[in-house]
């Protein structure tokens, strides 16, 4: 149902990852308006109201006396439950940053109360990701053949925004319910969903590599597909310095495709050992994509690309690589 001309939206959450959605929403919504930046750190608040002319508010139920119409979501993920139904109480459309919540009881409250008539995005960015869209067309189109198997690593030092706030919530199992598979693994669990299918089952071992942090720094699996196609998942954050390694690399019965760190996305057919480049991404480009999505589905009433279920997938992946690490076995992913 469109009944709005444009997105008067609540940043709730002026942490590091708003800092990236506020750069997106310039360049690709140009029919949202930030009408409210809310932190209980009045301090953040403030610093994004300034930068995006929204009023600076102490809660969701402020921002929506402010006449926000939207939620864009973006705390610590055991407060996301409570704010999205808040949120979905007040009749806002909303964006919840991943993953959903903790649990996959917590998912389905929030899945069961979100409206149906307003749009519930669960913000996964790698869906627009366009090194991972460029993939997706070419495997489409047969550049590789059938899919023999994937490799996604995600290997990097704790960036410093991310991890040095006032409140390092990732390093507590109790905020953030897991560690680095449940958190930034998403964005390449979604990648490998999006080329290979469904996850069915997992086999993981996890460490503690980075100091501190209670949830695992360090998850290695590999994950069966209903396909049957078997690929590696790797996820780590290292204290020190790390190699340029290819983020993915998907092998097929024809041929393959790697896609660079920077960005660059390889194809190999036989014709050059070195591959040929077949296009340049670039990851920041993603979030401008999920706020073109958004906007439109909101206002135009078009339909997301991938609905809000979609992303249990991610979270269930990562804690059935959990239960993997203690039970020593194949784990299935759904229930
Ligand atoms: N898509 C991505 O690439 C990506 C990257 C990083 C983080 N994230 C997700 O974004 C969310 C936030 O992560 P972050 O790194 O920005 O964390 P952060 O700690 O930098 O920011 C969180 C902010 O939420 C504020 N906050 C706490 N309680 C609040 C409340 N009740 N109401 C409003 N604000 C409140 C905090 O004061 C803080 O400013 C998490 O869900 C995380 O997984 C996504």
């Amino acid at each position: 149902m469109v009944d709005i001309a444009e997105v008067r939206l609540a940043i709730v959450g002026c942490g590091a990852i708003a800092d990236w959605h506020v750069t997106a929403i310039a360049a690709a919504a140009p029919r949202t308006q930030i009408v409210a930046c809310v932190d209980p750190d009045a301090a953040r608040a403030a610093t994004f109201a300034a930068r995006t002319g929204g009023v600076a508010c102490a809660s969701l139920a402020d921002a929506v006396a402010q006449g926000a119409n939207t939620a864009a979501i973006m705390v610590p993920h055991h407060l996301h439950e409570q704010l999205a139904l808040e949120a979905f109480a007040a009749g806002l459309h909303v964006l919840l940053e991943k993953p959903m919540a903790t649990t996959p009881d917590a998912c389905e409250r929030i899945l069961a109360a979100a409206p149906t008539d307003r749009v519930f995005m669960l913000a996964e960015n790698a869906q627009y990701w366009p090194e991972v869209l460029l993939v997706r067309q070419l495997i489409a189109d047969g550049a590789i053949g059938e899919i023999v198997t994937a490799r996604a690593w995600h290997c990097f030092p704790p960036m410093g925004d991310f991890y040095e706030g006032a409140d390092p919530w990732r390093m507590s199992l109790i905020a953030a319910g897991g560690g680095i598979a449940l958190d930034a693994g998403s964005h390449w669990l979604r990648p490998l969903r999006m080329w290979c299918g469904e996850i069915i089952e997992v086999v993981a071992a996890t460490g503690h590599p980075f100091p501190g942090m209670q949830g695992e720094s360090m998850c290695r699996a590999l994950c069966r597909f209903e396909s049957g196609v078997v690929a590696s998942f790797d996820a780590l954050l290292v204290p020190g310095a790390v190699s340029n390694l290819p983020l993915f690399q998907i092998t097929g019965t024809t041929g393959e495709i790697v896609i660079e760190g920077i960005g660059r996305v390889r194809h190999f057919d036989g014709a050059d050992h070195r591959g040929t480049v077949v296009g340049q991404g670039n990851y920041l480009q993603s979030y401008e994509g999920e706020w073109a999505d958004f906007e439109a589905a909101i206002l135009d009433g078009r339909p997301l690309a991938a609905d809000a279920r979609f992303a249990l997938g991610e979270l269930y992946g990562a804690l059935a690589m959990y239960r993997s690490a203690e039970t020593r076995r194949w784990e299935r992913v759904w229930a």
